[in-house]
């Protein structure tokens, strides 16, 4: 069965863009002018996916405005007579089919998911965290898809995280079969450096069979007291084959402030009206540090 269906969960609290996400979604911060969901909802198309449930929660108001008609917006800039601005404005709310649902209170990524059931029905479908962009000619979502229709389970991506990191992690354990997939045998949510399996992480893309629901609510309430879907695809593993592909391509968890920068850098750099006086900007600054560095 084709995977046409995808949720992208965006209602956590994001603390860690606190005060910003006071008032705004984490999700509608700009890599320079476009908001970071937009790349996942365009990762999301590029993989094949005909219909988005975005996940969304109190304050999160700005996603849809963001998706939808812009009227005001588009008469003024007919009047301008400003048709480049016209079509960015109207591409972007033609997009897709984007559904919306609620998650009441941000009870973890596990409840996230479950409110979309019964929008996905029988069916497999895609998961790609509102808040984590990767960069590839072959998306990510595309790779694990693929892989999808090759062994017909459920698939996570996966990649290499640094010690310092492991505790911020879903870590597997897991056995590989080839250059890029392995067979999942354990996962366990944000441990310790010390009880960590290996230092291969689960990121934010995932493609799940439909028993996973059912999975996420037996586990019920876990790290943090929240419902995480690390434990519902720990409990599915007990019952089917789960494999982990450790995908082609850049990551940015623009959720967390230094990937969020490095992500606007890299964008930067690879806009060719930008790069050059961006380019010209770091070497000021980094020769600026290295004076005030000889100096100490
Ligand atoms: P994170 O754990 O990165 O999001 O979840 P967070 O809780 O908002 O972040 P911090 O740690 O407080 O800064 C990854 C993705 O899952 C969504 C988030 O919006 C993000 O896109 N999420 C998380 C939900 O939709 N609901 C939740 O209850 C938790």
């Amino acid at each position: 069965m084709r995977v046409k269906k995808a949720i992208i969960p965006a209602a956590g609290l994001g603390t860690r863009f606190l005060p910003a996400t006071k008032s705004m979604p984490k999700e509608m911060l700009p890599i320079i002018d476009t908001p970071v969901i937009q790349y996942v909802v365009e990762e999301a198309i590029d993989s094949g996916i005909k219909d988005i449930i975005i996940i969304t929660g109190r304050g999160k108001r700005a996603i849809e405005d963001y998706f939808d008609d812009s009227p005001e917006l588009e008469m003024y800039l007919t009047k301008k007579n400003d048709t480049e601005l016209l079509k960015l404005v109207r591409d972007v709310s033609s997009l897709v089919d984007i559904h919306y649902i609620r998650q009441k209170e941000p009870k973890g990524l596990g409840d996230a998911v479950l409110r979309a059931e019964k929008h996905i029905g029988d069916e497999p479908f895609a998961v790609l965290l509102g808040d984590d962009i990767i960069v590839n000619d072959k998306p990510c979502t595309a790779q694990l898809i693929e892989n999808f229709e090759k062994y017909k389970k459920s698939i996570i991506a996966v990649e290499e995280v640094s010690y310092e990191k492991l505790s911020s992690y879903g870590i597997i354990k897991g056995k590989p079969i080839d250059d890029s997939i392995y067979v999942l045998e354990d996962i366990i949510e944000k441990p310790t450096p010390v009880a960590a399996f290996s230092n291969i992480g689960a990121v934010g893309r995932y493609v799940f069979t439909p028993e996973i629901f059912d999975c996420i609510r037996s586990a019920g309430t876990g790290f943090e007291s929240e419902i995480q879907l690390t434990d519902g695809i720990r409990l599915l593993n007990k019952s089917q084959n789960i494999y982990a592909c450790k995908f082609k391509g850049t990551r940015f968890d623009t959720g967390d402030r230094l990937g969020y920068i490095k992500a606007i850098v890299n964008f930067a750099l690879k806009n060719e009206n930008l790069k050059e006086n961006i380019i010209e900007y770091l070497n000021e600054i980094l020769k600026m540090e290295k004076e005030k560095g000889k100096k100490l």
